[in-house]
């Protein structure tokens, strides 16, 4: 097994606040429908150009998935700058996992990723579920690093042999979070099937090029 490095830490001694804060406001979120697709596809892929989500995100409105999924875009007003997400992988079924997470750059290193988080805690928890995981890539994530760090119980190398070993270039980790009183148990390397993730992001380019989201000469 690889390297596992355990990192327990209570709430309290998260922080976001520091002393020369700018205030910030409050958020408003709406779950991803078909009304706000095209926005939704938009803003994710702004964030994250090299996964676009939106075969998964049109997949849920269209009703081709049945697995759980619950996407959000977080409004600053009327302004989107933050996506969320919730998902299940069906075969662990006391863990739900987050999804897309991200803020677009003009308004990072304001707190508004903490809210967006706590926001999707709140919500992980009323789904009745013990965990809260994810899975980032220490070298292609590099910026959320500190932030699960500091927001997450635990953090893992994660390595299985069914996953396409290109992934592994990325260095994978899983983080996980209570949703309980109960401690995390660590994921110990259970396939998750990263590789299929992957391999949405082309589909979704296809996808939205069809659909007229981004421009035919757009490649990523
Ligand atoms: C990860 C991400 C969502 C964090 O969002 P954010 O809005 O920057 O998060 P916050 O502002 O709440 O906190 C970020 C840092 O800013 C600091 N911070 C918070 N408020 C601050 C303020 N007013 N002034 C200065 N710093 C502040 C926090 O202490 C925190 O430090 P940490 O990273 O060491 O934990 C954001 O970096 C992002 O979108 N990254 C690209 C997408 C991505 O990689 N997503 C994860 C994929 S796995």
């Amino acid at each position: 097994m690889k390297e596992i490095k355990l990192n327990h830490k209570s709430k309290s001694e998260n922080k976001t606040a520091k002393p020369n804060d700018k205030t910030i406001n409050k958020l408003s979120f709406e779950e991803i429908s078909k009304k706000n697709l095209t926005q939704a596809a938009k803003l994710q892929y702004e964030i994250f150009p090299d996964t676009s989500a939106y075969s998964v995100y049109k997949a849920k409105i269209t009703g081709k998935t049945k697995k759980l999924c619950l996407d959000y875009i977080a409004y600053l007003g009327s302004i989107p700058i933050g996506i969320t997400g919730i998902y299940e992988i069906p075969e662990y079924s006391d863990t739900v996992w987050l999804s897309w997470f991200g803020i677009k750059k003009e308004y990072r290193k304001l707190g508004y990723g903490k809210q967006i988080f706590d926001y999707t805690i709140e919500m992980a928890k009323k789904l009745n579920k013990k965990q809260l995981r994810l899975y980032t890539f220490e070298l292609w994530n590099n910026e959320a690093q500190g932030f699960y760090q500091r927001n997450m119980d635990l953090e893992e190398y994660y390595n299985n042999d069914k996953e396409n070993k290109d992934i592994f270039r990325g260095k994978p980790k899983i983080f996980s979070i209570s949703l309980t009183n109960e401690k995390v148990e660590p994921w110990n390397n259970k396939f998750i099937n990263i590789s299929e993730d992957v391999d949405s992001h082309e589909k979704s380019i296809i996808m939205m090029k069809k659909d007229g989201i981004i421009d035919l000469n757009e490649c990523n």
